[in-house]
Order: C-alpha cells, then structure tokens, then sequence
C-alpha cells in the first residue's frame, strides 16, 4: 500500500495555458502545495494560442485544449472578462482587444475611462472562466468579484483594467493592492479555489 509520505512528494503536474506573466505570478502564488505548475515554455509551447470564441467558457476551452492537443497532459487556462453595467456588459469576452487589435493595457483603460466619462452607474465586474482538462475530462470552474470602475487611473501594481477597478467593500483598486491581497478577493483567486478544492 502506498504511504502518505509517498503520495504527499508526487505533486501533480499542471501545465497554465497562458503567456501572460501576470497571471502566471498571481496563479503559482495560489497553486502551491500539491501541486507543481508547468509553464507553457517549460511544456515547449511557443505558439499564440487562438481565442476566437466569443464566451469567456469558449476560450479557455480553445486555449486548454489547444495544450492538451500538443502534450496529452493535465492542464489549464483562464479567460477573463470586465463587464461594466453601464455598457451592457462591454468589453467582456472582447476585453483584451476592447481598443483594438495589439492595442496596449492604458490603450484599453483610457478608452474605458472615456465610454464611462458620462456615466453614473460605475457598476462592474471582473469573471474568470478556467477549463481544466483532467485525465481527458474537462471541467469548469468561474471566479466573480464584484466592484466599480474609477473615474481615473489609481495604482501601479497588476496589470490590465486593474488601476481603474476598485473592489466592492475597499478603498482601493486591484492596482493597489500587492498581490497578497488581490489573491485573497479576485475573480482569478475566486476560480483557482474552486480548482484546487475539486
Ligand atoms: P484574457 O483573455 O483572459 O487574457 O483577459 C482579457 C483581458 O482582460 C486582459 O488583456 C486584461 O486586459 C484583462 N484582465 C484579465 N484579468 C485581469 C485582471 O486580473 N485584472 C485586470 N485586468 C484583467
């Protein structure tokens, strides 16, 4: 019979589909004790991986599928959203690109920052999808972390929307706080544990 000790030093492997250091940074600080994170690079993975669906659910499917297709090996990614009440739940699935193709993080939070310029209701939302393809079985798992978008940027930290994004219950937005503290609240964080206790 295999002992404890035995089982406790064979972490499992899981590859993060995701070329974002960011998020790669923010995930190795929550997946740690059982499990050993692999990165793309370290999988030999140097390609873009398509996201061309238009749900969050969609797009990490292509991306952990993408992985699962080249290794065979357990793994996962995230897609992730801003959905702002006041513009119908824009930019969403659309956020990386909500600028435009190749356009930069300030590029997309200064054209936030003016479809909003006029409005009121700064309601808004942050949601992580994550597919997870264990043993050829994928699995779903969604983060929400509700909030309001600023009226200027605040912060330097994180990356993305996060110097306009201010978390409901603070006084401070995503760009901040340190990583400690965007991992105890986020939708990422949110998703991740919903990961690490299935
Ligand atoms: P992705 O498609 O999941 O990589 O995310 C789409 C876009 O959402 C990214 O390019 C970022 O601009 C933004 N984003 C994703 N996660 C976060 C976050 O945790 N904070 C701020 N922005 C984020």
């Amino acid at each position: 019979m295999m002992r404890i000790e035995q089982i406790n030093t064979d972490k499992m492997k899981l590859i993060f589909a995701t070329n974002n250091k960011h998020k790669l940074e923010e995930v190795a600080q929550l997946l740690t004790g059982q499990f050993q994170l692999i990165t793309l690079a370290e999988a030999g993975i140097h390609a873009d991986i398509p996201e061309t669906a238009d749900t969050l659910e969609g797009n990490a499917a292509l991306k952990s599928r993408f992985v699962f297709e080249r290794t065979g090996l357990n793994c996962f990614a995230d897609d992730t959203g801003l959905e702002v009440e006041a513009l119908n739940g824009a930019p969403g699935v659309y956020s990386a690109r909500y600028a435009g193709e190749k356009c930069s993080f300030a590029d997309n939070v200064n054209k936030l920052l003016h479809e909003m310029q006029d409005k009121d209701n700064r309601a808004a939302k942050f949601r992580t999808v994550i597919s997870l393809i264990l043993d050829e079985k994928e699995y779903f798992f969604e983060g929400v972390v509700d909030g309001e978008i600023t009226r200027e940027v605040h912060g330097a930290d994180g990356f993305g929307y996060d110097p306009v994004f201010k978390p409901a219950g603070f006084d401070k937005t995503f760009a901040e706080m340190t990583l400690e503290e965007k991992n105890k609240i986020s939708h990422r964080a949110r998703a991740v544990e919903k990961l690490v206790s299935f």
